[in-house]
């Protein structure tokens, strides 16, 4: 049958979009069948979440997690009572990214600059196109390091906002805590709000969330989907000033975090034990793991601050990759990475899996000639 055609057809314009939005260009997410490969190439838990800890999560759940608008309110205040602020200071969103984005949309002044690391969470500058902001790189050199002044230096009247990713991701850095605090300070004189994005916290060795007594505009940001490996479950939060949480609430959507999430939240912090004992059994792992590669002359550049090693393999990298897919480990190729060149990148993980993964290693990098 014939479909009638209309007596108008449509015209062929291009869709009114904003502006801002031209330039974004985003390769889509699709999750791979993981099969029996070990996935060690995003940063989450592996292996996931113990089966018999997950079975008394499902077993917590009730009707109304499915059915009832979910509340933020008991989380909010448990993570005030556990960051020592009050729940004033406190905000929870869909993963740390949905409170980052939050945190640009509000604190982004068309026009102004955004002082950033370089290179950093790949976020920052999508965030940055969106709202017309103009991104500040401070690059790292080749050592990994940070030149301090130009850091300093990239914070003045035509700042509105800095993201700073401590420890950082991808390079697994950490600022000098004087470094942070110098940083906080000249942003203060400005009224320029630092996000300090800590999605990596506590496997990370300080935090800057005790500036935030004295300085209003430190904003932490914070993540279930590291320590808790609770990615699927997209929460974080930020800790501030009252003042800061205010405004990211004005910006926020009714119910963002979904019921589900919140449940987990709760049941993360109840079950502190598993995910503790487990950082420590991730730091052995890591330790199997570099130690293995340094043995074998692969450098490994982690400062044991994130929950990943960078290793530079060098001329080495395809052979490396090559036994670990044969290990059936699956791990980030970072050499297209200025400052990480030659290296792979290796989420942390379990011991046994570790001691795979140094077998692996070992086969294909031979010990440097004494
Ligand atoms: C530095 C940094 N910030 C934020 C995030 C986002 O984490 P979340 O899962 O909490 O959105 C990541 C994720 O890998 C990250 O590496």
């Amino acid at each position: 049958m014939e479909i009638p055609s209309t007596q108008h057809p449509a015209p062929n314009m291009p869709l009114l979009v904003n502006p801002a939005m031209r330039g974004i260009v985003r390769t889509a997410w699709k999750q791979v069948a993981r099969g029996g490969a070990v996935r060690l190439d995003m940063n989450e838990m592996d292996p996931p979440v113990d089966a018999g800890l997950f079975a008394e999560f499902l077993a917590r759940l009730v009707p109304h997690d499915f059915s009832a608008y979910p509340s933020t309110a008991a989380l909010v205040d448990r993570l005030a009572a556990r960051e020592g602020v009050a729940p004033e200071q406190v905000h929870v969103g869909p993963g740390s990214d949905g409170v980052i984005a939050t945190a640009f949309a509000v604190f982004g002044i068309p026009g102004l600059k955004v002082a950033q690391l370089e290179p950093s969470f790949g976020m920052y500058p999508v965030y940055c196109r969106m709202h017309g902001l103009t991104p500040a790189f401070v690059p790292f050199d080749a050592g990994l390091r940070i030149d301090e002044d130009a850091l300093l230096r990239a914070v003045d009247e035509r700042t509105c906002f800095v993201a700073l990713a401590n420890p950082n991701s991808p390079t697994g850095t950490m600022l000098p805590r004087e470094t942070l605090a110098r940083l906080v300070r000249r942003a203060a004189e400005f009224g320029v709000v630092v996000m300090v994005d800590e999605a990596y916290y506590p496997y990370s060795s300080y935090t800057a969330a005790p500036l935030i007594a004295e300085y209003p505009n430190v904003l932490v940001t914070r993540s279930f989907s590291k320590y808790f490996g609770a990615a699927g479950m997209r929460v974080g939060y930020a800790i501030s000033s009252p003042e800061a949480i205010d405004w990211l609430k004005r910006a926020t959507d009714s119910f963002e975090v979904c019921g589900l999430s919140v449940a987990a939240a709760h049941f993360c912090l109840d079950r502190e034990d598993f995910f503790r004992a487990r950082m420590l059994e991730n730091r052995r792992g890591a330790k199997i793991i570099a130690d293995c590669c340094r043995a074998h002359g692969a450098k490994v550049l982690d400062a044991g601050e994130a929950v990943f090693l960078n290793i530079r393999f060098g001329d080495r990298c395809d052979a490396a990759l090559a036994a670990l897919e044969r290990a059936d480990v699956r791990v980030k190729d970072m050499r297209g990475v200025p400052c990480l060149a030659g290296c792979l990148r290796i989420s942390y993980t379990t011991p046994e899996v570790a001691r795979r993964i140094a077998a692996a290693i070992a086969a294909a990098c031979p010990p440097p000639s004494p």
